[in-house]
């Protein structure tokens, strides 16, 4: 039996509509704001090393985060707390080296980890030039109005940063578990003023994570210069992230109920990261009816 001959456009085989990567524009910050500005929803998947970084590029991802998760679905950990700065900077070199030898399009996002920006803004500095030096075109932060100054003086020496709101997992214990966050009228005005200040700091990405989907509507239609990236916060928002395992379904602990299993019915995983583009770009997912916040 002969294997089938692979597409020579990509290393990966053929694709659907996503264009050869020789052929794709590489992924900006001004194009992500364009993006926004013309209503294309923003794709964002977490990659963790060099082949899937490659293949989630192919499937037509626009941004990779080498997200912290990778504390829970790489290394086993309970949370991402004991995620360490060496850690996350050989995971994003990996990443970067992968979609560099691929030519990829996709904008580089690094997660700077628990502990590595919380004693002052010349820390943070220090810990994102590592992320950036490894390849990062972006790092991301948790946490609401303390992080602004922070922000500010990242995004004044060059460096763009995401900001993450709503769960913020490095700080699982202080919030009593993975819990929706912003559901009384008290922590969603709260939810608001911060991200107002991130966005007046300079943050050009706004991750939400498990925040009612009409409070993250809202703030979408409020930021004008910071798209948000929702992840359990329904549909309204600018853009959809997931971490990896769970829409491939290989999650070992519990799987969050506003995760879909993009595997289900594709035969292959660039063909479920295909599918997960198509339904972010298209509104099919998330679908607010399956929320139950
Ligand atoms: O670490 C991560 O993967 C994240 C996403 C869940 C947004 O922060």
């Amino acid at each position: 039996m002969t294997s089938p001959t692979p597409d020579p456009a990509t290393p990966y085989g053929t694709l659907p509509p996503t264009a050869a990567p020789a052929l794709r524009k590489p992924i900006s910050l001004p194009r992500l704001l364009e993006m926004h500005a013309r209503g294309e929803k923003i794709t964002m998947l977490t990659a963790y090393d060099a082949t899937f970084a490659a293949v989630a590029d192919a499937a037509g991802v626009d941004c990779i985060l080498v997200g912290d998760s990778l504390g829970m679905v790489c290394q086993g950990l309970s949370s991402t707390v004991g995620v360490t700065l060496e850690t996350m900077r050989y995971h994003v070199e990996s990443v970067a080296r992968g979609l560099r030898r691929s030519q990829a399009t996709a904008w580089l996002i690094g997660d700077l980890p628990f502990g590595a920006y919380h004693e002052s803004k010349e820390q943070a500095l220090r810990s994102a030039a590592v992320l950036m030096q490894a390849g990062a075109h972006m790092v991301k932060l948790e946490g609401g109005g303390w992080t602004a100054e922070t922000v500010r003086f990242l995004v004044e020496r060059g460096i763009p940063v995401c900001a993450h709101l709503g769960l913020t997992p490095q700080t699982v214990h202080a919030l009593g578990g993975y819990r929706v966050q912003g559901k009384t009228a008290e922590s969603a005005t709260l939810l608001k003023l911060q991200a107002h200040a991130l966005q007046d700091a300079g943050a050009t990405l706004l991750v939400l994570e498990m925040v009612p989907a009409a409070l993250s509507a809202e703030l979408t239609s409020e930021l004008l210069h910071c798209p948000t990236i929702g992840i359990g916060a329904g549909s309204g928002t600018a853009g959809q992230v997931l971490v990896l395992h769970d829409m491939l379904g290989v999650n070992l602990g519990k799987m969050p109920k506003f995760v879909r299993n993009f595997m289900l019915g594709a035969p292959g995983i660039r063909e479920a990261m295909h599918a997960y583009v198509s339904a972010v770009k298209d509104g099919t997912f998330p679908d607010n009816s399956q929320h139950a916040w």
